[in-house]
């Protein structure tokens, strides 16, 4: 059976669990996840430990942001652990941007976080990204892809307005997923699996409702169902209905 289209967000306070999580969830997602704080304490071999046999692929979430010298030196020092994804943030500019992908290998998509979902408009507009966040996410958007970004992170609730943004072809990637039920925790803005997909996601973030699950392989297994009844020739990521 095909893997369904989800990141599990590997947030794990040490190697084991990673590891643990990885190996449970594999038989039916597409993709783990490692973040800044696995990476920054355990380094490069983390990547090998949660790949295992499986051969999962791999979406590194460092979302770097400096100068673009700065930025392709990175994106070249972590090509050799071939991950699927490597996140980069937008409002780096699109010189960062098109650093990031030049440098990283032809196996590693470079995605673009457009806003952190984390901050309010009052925040947006104290570092002086004035008006809508919206219509923020909708610009950096543009700007990533126009410099070769070839995904985007962006909240289930902008998935939509993005995807019209931006058309078909460019892989749409969505934390902030919750089953119908799950305890939202600390995201703010959520949607359930199957609303992501027919707005226009390709891949799913989804962390706690697997990993904070007693059997995080049924957990994600359940999602993983769940996601394959949905019709997505219906979904505004399909070719036929985008602009
Ligand atoms: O546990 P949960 O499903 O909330 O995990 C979501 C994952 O997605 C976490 O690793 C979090 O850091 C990441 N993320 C997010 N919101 C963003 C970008 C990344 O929740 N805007």
């Amino acid at each position: 059976m095909t893997p369904a289209p989800i990141a599990v967000a590997l947030d794990a306070p040490d190697l084991e669990t990673a590891a643990r999580w990885a190996s449970l969830v594999t038989p039916h997602v597409s993709t783990v996840k490692v973040g800044l704080e696995l990476y920054l304490r355990y380094g490069p071999d983390v990547i090998a430990s949660v790949r295992g046999a499986s051969g999962v692929q791999v979406f590194l979430d460092l979302k770097l942001h400096d100068i673009p010298n700065t930025v392709a030196g990175a994106a070249r020092a972590v090509t050799r652990l071939k991950p699927s994804i490597l996140t980069v943030h937008a409002s780096g500019g699109s010189a960062m941007i098109r650093a990031a992908v030049d440098a990283a290998g032809p196996q590693t998509q470079i995605a673009a976080v457009t806003v952190l979902t984390s901050l309010s408009e009052a925040d947006l507009a104290a570092i002086g990204l004035e008006g809508r966040p919206d219509d923020s996410v909708r610009r950096l958007a543009a700007l990533a892809v126009g410099a070769g970004a070839q995904a985007l992170v962006c909240s289930p609730r902008e998935v939509a307005a993005v995807r019209a943004e931006v058309g078909p072809g460019i892989t749409l990637i969505t934390p902030g997923v919750r089953p119908v039920g799950a305890d939202t925790q600390d995201q703010a803005r959520v949607a359930t699996p199957e609303d992501a997909l027919l707005d226009g996601a390709d891949l799913l973030v989804i962390g706690r409702p697997i990993t904070g699950s007693p059997d995080p392989g049924a957990a994600a297994a359940t999602i993983a169902a769940a996601l394959r009844k949905v019709d997505v020739s219906r979904s505004a990521g399909d070719a036929s209905r985008a602009r």
